[in-house]
């Protein structure tokens, strides 16, 4: 048996794989186009073993994507590829619509022609599994409930509009097409691999190497942080036993405020690499300007998750964040190789010797 992973050399699909490949004996192929998020590093001590295959190609190049479901005949297709970051979708909305919408839907397409030609069992057995984000729902104030599966979609970025606009695809090839179909919507994950665009490797980066830690606006906006290994057990658990075009809200019950988070990051370091000078490191703590409506708290309620499926986090926020920061210590050739742009020889270092 095999399963296909899309983006699989991103953060959240590199852990993934590599997580899949220390618990299972079945062979996991990951098509990844390597875009500036791909990092075929991260997955470095997978490269030669036989259950893993890397195909580099854009989820929405029809012809590709179609060729390699017909080569590997996967009994199910995971979608991690996506574009991103929030702020590079203010900056360049335009390759966010076309992955996660226009890509989205090609991959649909290529997985629906794939699936419908299946015999059964493989037929009523396959699955295709959707990987989005707490986003589509918008912003909470202080008061509201954190967000359910009943939540409306709001979202308020381009990046956020273009992962509602993949569910609202995804939704629709099952009610239309009957495409046996899963998706899940997570809170912010954190942890190894995370490429340091996103606050938590930024601000352990810029620690380490004496620079600003920048705060967007007053530091208050809230996010529920998943450890990253747990959102990779709770697709595991979804894509074994979750119930055909349902939805799975997936959050590590972990609300913080940005500053506090920024705060507690600058007290490890304190710990385990203190500063040449002596000083803190909350010293490097600097406010800029905030992001353009910027959403102002995001929590979810995975109660739906643990009740169906019997999900739980094994991380809290304080094992994990400390496990994040001691990753990032013990990994600084992965991290600098990023900062340098290094990573991106890797495909030929690794593959044209
Ligand atoms: P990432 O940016 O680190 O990785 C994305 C990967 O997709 C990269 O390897 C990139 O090369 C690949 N990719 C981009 N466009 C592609 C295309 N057209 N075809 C094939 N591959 C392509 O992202 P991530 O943080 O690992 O997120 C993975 C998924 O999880 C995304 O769908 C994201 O929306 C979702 N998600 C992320 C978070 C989070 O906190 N990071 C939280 C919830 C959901
Ligand atoms: P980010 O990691 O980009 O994730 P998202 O925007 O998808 O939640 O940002 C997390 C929070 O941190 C968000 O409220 C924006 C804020 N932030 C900063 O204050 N400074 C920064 O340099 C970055 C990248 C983010």
């Amino acid at each position: 048996m095999t399963i296909i992973v899309t983006g699989g050399a991103g953060f959240i699909g590199g852990n993934f794989v590599l997580d899949w490949l220390r618990q299972s004996d079945e062979k996991i192929v990951n098509v990844d186009k390597l875009t500036y998020a791909g990092n075929l590093q991260t997955l470095e001590s997978v490269a030669g073993n036989p259950n893993y295959r890397f195909v580099q190609a854009d989820i929405g190049d029809r012809a590709a994507i179609d060729a390699l479901l017909a080569e590997e005949k996967p009994r199910a297709v995971l979608n991690f590829a996506a574009e991103s970051h929030v702020d590079r979708s203010i900056h360049g909305p335009g390759d966010f619509i076309q992955t996660n919408v226009v890509g989205t839907f090609n991959l649909l397409e290529s997985v629906r022609a794939y699936w419908s030609a299946l015999e059964e069992p493989a037929r009523s057995d396959f699955r295709f599994l959707h990987v989005s984000t707490d986003e589509v729902y918008g912003t909470l104030s202080a008061e509201d409930p954190p967000f359910t599966e009943e939540n409306t979609y709001e979202p308020n970025s381009p990046y956020s509009a273009s992962k509602a606009a993949s569910d609202h695809l995804v939704r629709a090839w099952h009610h239309t097409y009957g495409l046996p179909v899963l998706t899940t919507n997570c809170s912010n994950n954190y942890g190894p691999y995370h490429f340091p665009e996103k606050l938590i490797p930024l601000v352990i980066a810029n620690a380490r190497a004496g620079k600003p830690l920048p705060i967007y606006g007053d530091g208050q906006q809230v996010r529920d942080w998943l450890y990253v290994t747990d959102h990779c057990s709770a697709i595991r658990r979804v894509l074994e036993s979750g119930k055909l075009g349902e939805t799975y809200n997936v959050g590590g019950w972990n609300e913080k405020a940005n500053l506090e988070v920024v705060h507690t990051i600058c007290a490890i370091l304190d710990e385990l690499q203190p500063r040449a000078d002596g000083e803190p490191y909350t010293k490097q703590i600097t406010f800029v300007k905030d992001r353009p409506g910027h959403d102002r708290r995001y929590a979810i309620d995975a109660r739906k998750l643990e009740r169906e499926l019997g999900w739980k986090p094994a991380e809290t926020f304080e094992s994990g964040i400390r496990k994040t920061v001691q990753w990032y210590l013990d990994n600084t050739e992965w991290v600098d190789n990023v900062m340098s742009g290094n990573y991106r020889d890797w495909l030929k270092k690794q593959y044209t010797a």
